[in-house]
């Protein structure tokens, strides 16, 4: 029996020109900080349609988030929030970009050490300045849900929070913004939704009918348009589906009240802290591998997903339950080569003897039971990240 309670309270304003409605979203007589990452939006034009959008407001500026935003920027972004009594959030880039300044809307009204709100993943988060996001780039999904991953250079530990506090107050997704992000960014942005999808739905079978049809539907769409972004990289009907595919991945909608897996995530983030490697690309390497190494603990779920996602149907002809779960990882790898993220460690120069450092670094970060259920222990994983290397 189904028994969860789910709540989203982020309003979407999507569409074509939808930045233009910006000033109605933004309460009249806010003290607005405009976020950003390293330049894109600059040059993109978006910061002056924002701004041109935000006139009458009183409006400051923070760039340089990083991708895999760092405890060490957000900080220096409080002190502009603290120096100019800012009172209104607008989030205007990518994952990284929106992750960071949930953290800093909550980091502003947090009494002591900001350090807690990774400490305790968000847990101690009382209360946060209200944030609005402008998306630009369709990926985490972070704009319509509350959680955040933020990266303390000085340990180099990449921490996952959230706080319901953290909703955005409202997301604005243009997908026209989609159009000047590089190649590797809309390969990434496709396969971080798909596995937030698989991380969510390749389980155990709990009779969620609605979640799996659901989360069958956005893996079906993303299968459909993502290779199309590459072959018609100006078609902003693609990005429309792929941005509302990704935003949908992960607002909470298909997760709730089923069971979750994650490790794939988890083991990704120590390869990113330590390698440097793009979110996607971690998961990409990961999650073919931790589907191998799980199959029989999915087995029910695999076989779902190998016949309502890849139409690797039972045949009736001899061709067994194992054969089927085989193509279907196969399939998924494939489809993350197609997309042009490599698969394997050895593509990102990274060989067997950076294995004892990940593993360590997940035991330090207390990731010793992973998965659906918790049964992903440190042994485990090190077999996941030895079947990544090849
Ligand atoms: O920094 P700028 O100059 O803006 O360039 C960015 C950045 O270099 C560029 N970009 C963004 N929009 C663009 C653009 N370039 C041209 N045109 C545009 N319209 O893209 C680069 C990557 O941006 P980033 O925000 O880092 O990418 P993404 O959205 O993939 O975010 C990744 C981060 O999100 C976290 C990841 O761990 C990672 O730190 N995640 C957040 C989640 C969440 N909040 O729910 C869940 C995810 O699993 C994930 O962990
Ligand atoms: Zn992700």
């Amino acid at each position: 029996m189904l028994n969860f309670s789910y709540r989203n309270p982020v309003k979407v304003v999507f569409g074509t020109g939808s930045i233009a409605g910006l000033g109605k979203e933004v309460p009249a007589g806010s003290r607005v900080l405009i976020t950003y990452g390293g330049g894109s939006i600059r040059t993109t034009g978006t910061l002056d349609e924002v701004k041109a959008a935000l006139s009458g407001q009183t409006v400051f500026e923070f760039g340089g988030i990083e991708p895999n935003p760092s405890f060490e920027t957000m900080m220096r972004a409080l002190d502009v929030v603290r120096a100019e009594n800012i009172d209104f959030i607008l989030a205007v880039g990518g994952g990284s970009v929106m992750d960071g300044s949930k953290f800093l809307a909550a980091a502003a009204c947090h009494d002591g050490d900001a350090m807690d709100i990774l400490r305790t993943r968000g847990r101690c988060v009382k209360q946060a300045l209200p944030l609005g996001v402008v998306v630009t780039l369709a990926a985490t999904g972070s704009e319509t849900n509350n959680g955040g991953v933020l990266t303390h250079l000085a340990t180099h530990a990449k921490t996952a929070f959230s706080s319901p506090l953290m909703f955005p107050r409202f997301a604005i997704m243009d997908p026209a913004k989609t159009l000047t992000l590089p190649v590797r960014q809309v390969s990434n942005g496709v396969v971080d939704a798909f596995v937030h999808v698989v991380e969510q739905y390749l389980t155990y079978p709990v009779n969620g009918k609605i979640q799996d049809r659901f989360a069958e539907g956005i893996l079906l769409t993303l299968i459909e348009e993502g290779p199309k972004a590459l072959s018609q990289p100006d078609d902003v009907d693609v990005r429309a589906n792929l941005m509302w595919a990704a935003s949908q991945a992960l607002n909470g909608l298909i997760g709730a009240g089923v069971p979750q897996d994650w490790a794939t995530h988890m083991l990704g983030h120590e390869l990113t802290a330590a390698h440097g490697l793009d979110h996607a690309q971690t998961l990409a390497i990961v999650l073919p591998a931790m589907l191998e190494e799980r199959r029989e603990a999915k087995r029910d779920k695999l076989l779902q997903y190998a016949e309502r996602v890849w139409g690797i149907g039972p045949t009736g002809d001899g061709a067994d339950d194992d054969s089927r779960i085989s193509a279907a990882i196969m399939k998924t790898r494939d489809f993350f080569e197609r997309m042009q993220v490599p698969t394997r460690l050895s593509a990102y120069g990274i060989g067997a003897e950076a294995i004892d450092h990940l593993v360590s670094q997940l035991e330090a970060h207390g990731m010793v039971k992973l998965g659906e259920r918790q049964a992903v222990t440190p042994d485990i994983s090190r077999r996941v990240y030895e079947a990544c290397l090849q």
